[in-house]
């Protein structure tokens, strides 16, 4: 199977992809891209979230139960590809701020998914950050980094 998607803004090409290929396990083991973390690996925990946009614009997904022919066409942006020019993006400028990580094992995916609030203007932050668990359980600063996006501007992505 061949398939074409956007990575970080970059263009992928792949062939002879597997259908039960994931896209976590592509990301960590053929891109090394290890921000994408490997929590329960069955779609529970978020620490595998990544942003994919398609016509219907960003969503927060998880990378473990995401197949690589699912891509097609679509545009994955992983927690690495969240800063542009050196410049990190506002939500993970926040969970720097506001002191939102402890061990750090949550953070890319909860920091994906408020970017991907962001994009959507969606400030329920109960919901946004419905998807993610945290074993050290230190959900108020993160709310609080969640909430002071509001005002911060999206960054323009290619
Ligand atoms: Fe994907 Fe837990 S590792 S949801
Ligand atoms: Fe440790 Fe969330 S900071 S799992």
């Amino acid at each position: 199977m061949n398939i074409t998607f956007l990575l970080n803004g970059e263009s992928v090409e792949l062939s002879g992809v597997s259908p039960d290929a994931t896209l976590l396990n592509w990301l960590r083991k053929n891109r090394h891209l290890t921000g994408t973390k490997e929590g329960c690996n069955e779609g529970d925990c978020g620490a595998c979230t990544v942003m994919v946009t398609d016509e219907n614009g960003p969503r927060a997904l998880n990378a473990c139960i995401l197949f690589l022919p699912q891509l097609q066409g679509k545009a994955v942006r992983t927690v690495e590809g969240l800063s542009t020019n050196d410049t990190l993006h506002p939500a993970q400028q926040a969970m720097i701020d506001l002191h939102g990580s402890q061990c750090g094992f949550c953070t890319p995916g909860i920091t994906v998914s408020m970017a991907v609030a962001h994009l959507n203007d969606d400030q329920n932050h109960d919901d946004v950050l419905a998807g993610n668990l945290c074993r050290c359980t230190g959900y108020a600063p993160i709310i609080r980094a969640a909430e002071t996006l509001v005002d911060k501007p999206n960054p323009s992505y290619p």
